[in-house]
């Protein structure tokens, strides 16, 4: 399917961005031209899935379509038991309602915000493990996603194992810049979290990009298939959330997978109260249906190789104009570097929220803060976290630009950047949520 997108001029897009009080998320999607602000659930589903829909079988329970994303779940991941969940963040609620207590710790490697969220609405901490290397934005080294092996042990040390509910790792680490987790990485977490009597839990949502990272740069993946990987990299994992509105190639759905029955079990109760009955946990029997096919494409080589090499030759285009991103360039989305860009922008004034409010003006582009205010107050003190990277990352939504598109996001950046020294104040909030509030986030332009 095809959609028209709109120009619009840049006194339109003032007035807009202004009456969205300067967040990006409160801005209609026809006063947008080009749309990253996201790759989940903004991909274009295939012929094959739309087929799949028209299949669905809206059966409370026992669907046929439940026993499709049961088979495919199997057959390609590896699991044998799992709960349906809306999305993914329900798919973490239903996991962290039945193991999450006050007072645990969960290292992982930069948990996703919803992740995080979940963690700390229950009084727990997410403990950020993510190698050192990752934020330097321009060093280039093929798993920049990565556990420190070291920080993990010592954490899993330190507190007692019923103090640690388990591990979570996020591949492809989408706040550390979509940067893949190597299978050597993956590993030896879970000798690790074996050897300490801990779970592994795996952020599956991009899991098949981070395979496809596997195959193309880790020695002795070669000629091994995106499915054979994949199943490599589960085999070493005990639970999995799953947004499938990444790598699943649908607009909506999830679930969580398990190794343990026992764990299942406990677990369907948060399912059946929250989501649905547990085999259809949040989603429509065609919806389920589709998702199954969308496991079997997206693990497909040349589906990936095109997505992949897109984001990368966004890449390849801002280093042609000079600009600064995480480097190398990630699977869905490229993160530009706003604290290189930006310099006179202070921290406190919100510096990739600048940027990101540049880009829409320069163009009707949305792209996404992963800054400050992504980063959210401390829990116990309230105080701004200044995170160490201010990125503005642009997200691909699946099989829907083309690089045409690339070409005028890199045009567009490039304008911005040229005329960045001009740029020296940013934003201050004026409302805002205890928690997850880059949502609704209201601000002003600070001075
Ligand atoms: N984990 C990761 C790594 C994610 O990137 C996301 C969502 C989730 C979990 C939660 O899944 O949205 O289905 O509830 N990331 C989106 C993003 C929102 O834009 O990166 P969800």
């Amino acid at each position: 399917m095809v959609e028209a997108i709109y120009k619009s001029t840049r006194e339109e897009r003032e007035r807009w961005i202004k009456e969205a009080k300067y967040n990006l998320f409160n801005l209609k999607s026809d006063h947008v031209f080009i749309d990253l602000l996201t790759d989940s659930g903004t991909g274009a589903m295939s012929d094959k899935q739309w087929a799949r829909l028209m299949l669905g079988d809206e059966s409370y329970a026992g669907a046929r379509s439940y026993h499709a994303l049961k088979d495919a779940i199997r057959e390609i991941l590896g699991f044998e038991f799992f709960l349906p969940a809306h999305q993914g963040r329900a798919a973490e609620n239903v996991l962290y309602s039945t193991i999450v207590r006050a007072g645990d710790v969960l290292p992982g490697n930069s948990h996703f915000d919803t992740t995080k969220g979940h963690i700390e609405f229950r009084g727990a901490t997410a403990l950020d493990c993510t190698i050192d290397e990752a934020a330097d934005t321009s060093l280039e080294i093929p798993f920049k996603g990565n556990i420190d092996l070291a920080r993990l042990e010592a954490a899993l040390k330190k507190y007692p194992r019923e103090k640690i509910p388990a591990v979570v790792l996020t591949v492809t680490n989408n706040t550390a810049g979509g940067q893949p987790v190597s299978m050597e990485n993956i590993r030896e977490v879970s000798r690790l979290c074996r050897r300490h009597g801990v779970p592994l839990q795996m952020d599956s949502a991009r899991f098949a990009e981070n395979a496809y990272f596997i195959k193309t740069r880790e020695k002795g993946y070669e000629n091994r298939s995106i499915k054979e990987i994949v199943k490599e990299m589960f085999s070493f994992v005990d639970i999995m959330t799953m947004s499938a509105k990444k790598d699943a190639i649908v607009n909506m759905g999830g679930f969580v997978a398990f190794r343990s029955e026992e764990l299942w079990k406990r677990c369907q109760m948060f399912c059946i109260m929250n989501e649905g009955f547990i085999t259809y946990g949040g989603m429509s029997g065609r919806d389920m249906n589709a998702l199954a096919g969308g496991l079997d494409e997206g693990t497909e080589w040349d589906y990936l190789e095109s997505r992949v090499r897109q984001v990368a030759y966004l890449g390849e285009k801002l280093d042609e104009y000079g600009i600064p991103y995480q480097r190398p360039a990630g699977g869905h989305a490229i993160f530009v570097d706003a604290a290189r860009i930006l310099t006179r922008v202070p921290r406190e004034e919100f510096i990739a929220q600048t940027l990101a409010i540049e880009l829409y003006l320069e163009a009707g582009i949305r792209g996404v803060e992963i800054g400050a205010i992504l980063a959210d107050r401390d829990p116990v003190t309230r105080e701004n976290r200044y995170p160490r990277l201010e990125l503005l990352r642009l997200a691909f939504p699946r099989r829907t630009y083309t690089n045409n598109h690339v070409d005028v996001v890199a045009a567009a950046l490039k304008n911005v950047h040229d005329r960045r020294e001009r740029v020296t104040r940013g934003y201050v909030i004026t409302k805002e949520l205890p928690i997850m509030r880059h949502f609704t986030v209201e601000l002003d332009v600070a001075g």
